[in-house]
């Protein structure tokens, strides 16, 4: 497969810097990957994957772009980003996630205003909101977009939920190689997933190395492994390495909470020392989890020596506001 060249959307190298105080408090040399801040479009882990994929659609020569994500996804903003830089026509169909069943909480970060819905509309991103769906609704609603779109005589490209192709795990292999020339070796690297293509590409780079990937999942779903090696075969045919099975895959389902989408009590607390001892703010349905999973982790004794916690950004969502669906 070519890889395009990238276009320059995000600041790279992001900061690398330790985390003194949460340090101390867990007994490890705990660093931090700030790719919170990219520069681009109130930041995140996706600017990284759109530099690929948006050069791939240029080379498509279409004239818009269709996604689809939860109401609150960061990825459609991002893209929305992307698009508005490009002066390429943009739409996605996003779904309001059902709160799992019996679930008594008022409404929280996946709702529909506000946050990530208010950057939206600033890129001028064409939003189509599909209340109470599920993924393969949401598929077919996609589709429906991308059929009216074309029916208004535009040539569309469609990217994957989360930009989960092969390019986009390749911009976080690349991400890999730019932190192991940032410092020294790490022992850990941990990071939120969920579509996949950021822990796929980190755990490519580092496989046989002594730095140790671990995913910690942010759905519900422990045969997203398969997704993940299936990822890996596509990225595998850019860097020449071969695919990676689904068991050499280090994903943590522990930190899920309710359920894809919804804030945690653990990652509301993760949150909640994050900023207390750091000052740093992380998102409540990605990156929260994910300290979550390492704060367990470090307790419980698996991790130990120099650990990176890889912020992939998400902290609009902390400003979404609550359900307002027809
Ligand atoms: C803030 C944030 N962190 C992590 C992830 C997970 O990244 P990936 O989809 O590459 O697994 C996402 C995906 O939407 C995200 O928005």
């Amino acid at each position: 497969m070519t890889v395009p060249q990238p276009l320059p959307l995000v600041c790279l190298p992001t900061p690398l810097h330790p985390l003194p105080n949460l340090s101390q408090d867990f007994g490890l040399d705990l660093w931090i990957k700030r790719d919170d801040l990219t520069g681009f479009a109130f930041g995140g882990n996706k600017g990284r994957k759109l530099e690929y994929i948006m050069a791939d659609v240029l080379a498509s020569g279409a004239t818009a772009v269709v996604t689809c994500g939860s109401a609150q996804s960061n990825f459609v903003r991002q893209v929305a980003g992307a698009c508005a830089r490009l002066g390429l026509r943009f739409a996605a169909a996003v779904m309001v996630l059902p709160y799992p069943d019996g679930d008594p909480r008022p409404p929280g970060p996946t709702e529909t205003k506000g946050g990530n819905l208010l950057l939206n509309s600033l890129f001028g991103a064409e939003i189509h909101l599909f209340p109470d769906g599920g993924w393969s609704e949401l598929d077919h609603a996609s589709s429906e977009v991308v059929r009216k779109l074309e029916a208004q005589g535009e040539r569309v490209y469609q990217i994957p939920l989360g930009g989960s192709s092969p390019l986009g795990a390749y911009a976080f292999y690349l991400a890999g190689k730019e932190v192991a020339e940032q410092a020294a070796p790490f022992d850990f690297v941990v990071t939120a997933s969920s579509s996949g293509s950021t822990h796929t590409g980190l755990a490519a780079f580092f496989r046989g190395s002594g730095t140790k990937v671990i995913g910690i999942s942010c759905d519900p779903e422990p045969d997203i492994t398969e997704d993940l090696s299936h990822l890996s075969e596509g990225l595998a045919k850019i860097t020449g390495d071969s695919k990676m099975e689904p068991n050499e895959f280090w994903f943590d389902l522990d930190s899920v909470g309710p359920g894809y989408g919804f804030a945690s009590d653990s990652g509301t607390q993760a949150l909640s020392i994050m900023a207390l001892r750091e000052a740093i703010l992380l998102d409540p349905v990605y990156s929260a989890k994910a300290f979550d999973g390492l704060i367990r982790l470090a307790k419980n004794g698996t991790l130990g020596g120099r650990v990176l916690f890889w912020h992939t950004g998400g902290t609009p969502t902390l400003f979404a506001e609550s359900r307002s669906v027809p």
